[in-house]
């Protein structure tokens, strides 16, 4: 066990509402770690301060707490409740959006949602990801470029949907290979095109607590119909994002908060010689996006200014250290 540092902590007797918040602050200070130390400082504040401001009754606390338990007994390999979670409190998009700022006219990120698998087959450009005979046929043509315009090419693209009954294959208990997902390159152009079903709206798992929860607060578990993306080109920002289908009843009231407006498309009939140029059926449907990724120096220097400035509203003393915040003691 690492020796304690030289915070002085005091006799940690007769705490009180109003005195335990700094008496823990300081006995958590000890570590030497100042990035650790400011998150247990913030997360205490915050934490008491909730628990002061609601009076929060002791069946109130437990509820919660047992709420967390259900939580874990529900989860598995395959089952992802506390990113649920975070997903519907809304704290995924805003980790996200600290994290990965964008600069105009490039790609917005959206949620990663609980669904993301390791285990999905590379394909050739044109091959059909999907194995769902009831889905409507769709055609992606991309591409992927940087805020200039130039071609970015050897980007690894994830890309994820459900099948038409508005499941991902890991809802499915007989799952025995990946379907509805894949993993391309982009070329030298910074192309890349694939088949899969027109996505369809559906409700995130609400069989667990999570769903439980949404049901007292009243809300609805729908997400819109939307096409997951994952791009990944070392040099490049990590972009986590979705393409939403415009005019989706759940297109202003997605369940995780994922919509942004740059993100909605609207994919159209396709016409006879690009069904015959990429070889699929009259009266599939095509959608046209081209995807805007950042540099990571890009990212890193406007999430640094980002924060300065977000610090500086906060009045806090505080610095950046590894492009995060820390108590500024020097
Ligand atoms: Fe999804």
């Amino acid at each position: 066990m690492a020796a304690p540092t030289k915070v002085p902590i005091p006799a940690l007797l007769d705490l009180t509402i109003d005195n335990i918040t700094p008496n823990t602050v300081k006995i958590n200070s000890q570590s030497g770690d100042r990035r650790m130390t400011y998150l247990m400082e913030r997360l205490v504040t915050h934490i008491h301060d909730f628990a002061r401001e609601t009076r929060i009754s002791t069946e109130e606390w437990m509820a919660a707490l047992n709420f967390l338990v259900q939580c874990g007994q529900i989860s598995s390999d395959v089952r992802h409740e506390f990113i649920l979670l975070s997903d519907v409190l809304g704290l995924s998009l805003l980790v996200d959006s600290i994290n990965h700022p964008k600069p105009p006219n490039t790609t917005e990120g959206s949620v990663l949602g609980p669904f993301h698998t390791h285990d999905a087959p590379t394909l050739e450009h044109g091959a059909d990801m999907s194995s769902d005979p009831q889905g409507e046929p769709l055609l992606c043509i991309c591409t992927v470029k940087d805020a200039n315009g130039k071609p970015v090419e050897g980007a690894k693209i994830d890309i994820w949907e459900t099948d038409s009954s508005g499941h991902y294959d890991v809802q499915h208990s007989d799952r025995n290979e990946p379907t509805e997902r894949c993993i391309m390159t982009s070329d030298a152009n910074g192309d890349f095109w694939f088949k899969c079903i027109l996505p369809v709206s559906y409700p995130i798992p609400h069989d667990g607590p999570v769903g439980k929860l949404l049901e007292k607060l009243n809300r609805h578990p729908w997400r819109p119909a939307h096409l997951h993306f994952m791009f990944e080109k070392k040099g490049w920002d990590h972009l986590i994002t979705a393409l939403y289908m415009r005019g989706d009843p759940y297109e202003t009231s997605d369940a995780v908060f994922g919509v942004k407006k740059s993100l909605i498309v609207e994919p159209q009939k396709i016409d006879g010689a690009t069904a015959k140029e990429y070889g699929v059926p009259e009266g599939s449907w095509v959608l046209k996006h081209d995807f805007v990724l950042t540099t990571e120096k890009e990212t890193a220097d406007l999430r640094d200014r980002l924060a300065h400035e977000a610090l500086e509203k906060q009045g806090l003393d505080l610095k950046l250290v590894d492009h995060l915040p820390v108590p500024d003691l020097d």
